[in-house]
């Protein structure tokens, strides 16, 4: 095992002598990295945005954009980073490395204005640039809407850009998906001309190191057994070795894409004596789709389910875009989700309404556990010390009609005052079955039993929305605190339903 180090721009970086739960964010900043900012250090600013070289799902590396201030230094151990020092030397459109050169991104929010006091821009560069080097990004762009003027090394006299009004709101003619910025905040410039520089980047040319380095392999794990001053940060290669681990230190924090972790580090001041990657474990990465059921990998990130299902699980495809931000769904995972058991995580409801279950695994083997009876308490689950999830289960077939309303106070990156995911077998207009999860209503995630068997063998009618919307209402023990009151997310259970119905019959008579 040779000592823990990141390439960094082109070089290598050894992590010691950074304590073991030192953040990637910390780490550059220390090594004068100092374009990486620290802005709320939990992961709902994205000023501290970096690029991570990862499995790509198009090609064999994608570069990846997540928050330095969630992650463990030791957690990139043999990885590969790219910082917006970094990103103005590769790819640039000077001459790389030149002062003033700049990156293709960079260039453009300079002369679009997207940069004001420009605390927060290198991490929206850093965001921007992941979605500059996404692979299918460019066949997504319509050349009749035209693309973006051509590099100017005079940064001025740029044009207009393209019209972004006439395009379909969240992506730019040149294909840019705009929830790829979800993560970033701008407290001073306005969203309007980094949007315009999002949509006016072209795409990298073939001379580019950035998108060259996306044809050859990502860097492979390496285990990983980073000890300082009584704490430990540890990685091993395979599921069996980590099981091994897990027995011996039942009391491990086990972390995939740590961001839950980085909050607890930052926020709560919590040191862990021990922390236990899992997020590279092949066993742990996988997804099958079988005849019967969907085997999602518990520590493969949102972003990779949500691209290599590419729609496949309408209900997850719902999902998504509705999870934090994308900085957050290219680190988090659904084992991940579901290990923290909290009440208002987002997934959990979609996964009861999809009867999941959850592989869960230790030294001794393997157990199915449908996750309706995975939650126990406040954050308390079946799962025993010395286990982990290997993966979610989803049955199919998957029911037709389906929906995920996430109500909460921003439309993205916000968390939930109330989250209800409703799958339903629709025949002949009668309702076959129906399943309800529910978010932000108990102590746990909760399916909606009493609203289930309020529809089950119904008609789909006003009448029947009308009458299980009421029992519905009455579902879960939802209390008041800051996000909502008891009474509004009672409220906003029965309008969930009336909205589900009104939704389908438009859908069944437009
Ligand atoms: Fe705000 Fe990291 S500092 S997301
Ligand atoms: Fe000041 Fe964005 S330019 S916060």
């Amino acid at each position: 095992m040779t000592a823990p180090r990141i390439t960094v721009n082109g070089t290598e970086a050894p992590i010691s002598p950074a304590a073991p739960h030192t953040t990637v964010l910390d780490f550059l900043r220390e090594r004068g990295l100092t374009g990486t900012k620290e802005g709320c250090a939990e992961g709902e600013c994205g000023a501290c945005a970096i690029l991570v070289a990862r499995p790509g799902t198009k090609e064999p590396t994608d570069w990846v954009a997540v928050n330095a201030c969630l992650l463990p230094a030791a957690a990139l151990d043999g990885q590969e980073v790219v910082t917006s020092e970094g990103l103005a030397t590769a790819g640039a459109s000077g001459t790389p490395g030149a002062p003033g050169a700049l990156h293709p991104v960079q260039e453009e929010m300079a002369v679009r204005g997207g940069s004001q006091c420009g605390y927060c821009t290198p991490g929206f560069v850093c965001s921007m640039a992941a979605e500059y080097y996404r692979p299918d990004r460019c066949a997504h762009a319509d050349p009749a809407e035209g693309t973006a003027p051509g590099p100017n090394s005079e940064g001025t006299d740029r044009g207009p850009g393209p019209d972004a009004e006439d395009t379909d709101p969240e992506h730019g003619p040149n294909g840019f998906d705009l929830h790829a910025l979800s993560g970033n905040l701008c407290r001073c410039t306005g969203y309007r001309p980094i949007r315009d520089a999002a949509f006016a980047v072209g795409a990298p040319t073939d001379e580019d190191p950035l998108a060259r380095r996306r044809e050859q392999s990502p860097p492979v794990p390496v285990a990983t057994e980073y000890v300082r001053g009584g704490s430990a940060f540890l990685r091993r290669n395979t599921l069996d070795e980590t099981l091994r681990l897990l027995r011996e230190r039942p009391e491990a924090v086990v972390v995939a894409g740590s961001t839950d972790w980085g909050v607890e580090v930052n926020i709560r001041a919590r040191r862990a004596d021990c922390v236990i990657a899992v997020d590279r474990l092949p066993e742990l990465r996988e997804l099958r789709v079988g005849s019967d059921a969907i085997e999602i990998g518990a520590a493969l990130t949102l972003t990779e389910i949500e691209r290599r299902l590419d729609g496949h699980v309408p209900l997850l495809a719902e999902l998504f875009p509705q999870f934090a931000s994308r900085l957050i769904r290219n680190g988090a995972t659904l084992g991940g989700n579901l290990g923290t058991g909290s009440p208002i995580g987002d997934s959990p409801p979609v996964l009861l309404a999809l009867e999941a279950s959850v592989v869960l695994a230790d030294a001794d083997g393997e157990r199915q556990v449908p996750l309706a009876e995975y939650f126990t308490g406040y954050r308390q689950s079946v799962r025993r010390p010395g286990e982990l999830i290997r993966a979610v289960r989803v049955p199919l077939p998957l029911s037709p009609v389906v929906a995920f309303h996430k109500i909460a106070k921003r439309r993205f990156d916000d968390i939930s005052s109330v989250a209800v995911a409703f799958a339903l077998d629709v025949e002949d207009g009668t309702v076959r079955k129906a399943r309800i999860g529910l978010g932000g209503v108990a102590a746990t995630p909760i399916r909606a039993l009493s609203t289930e068997a309020a529809l089950a063998g119904r008609p789909w009618t006003a009448e029947t929305a009308e009458a299980a919307a009421r029992v519905l209402r009455t579902e879960g023990t939802p209390m008041n605190d800051q996000r909502a009151s008891a009474a509004y997310r009672s409220a906003m259970l029965g309008q969930s339903l009336l909205k589900l119905y009104a939704q389908t019959t438009e859908a069944v008579t437009s």
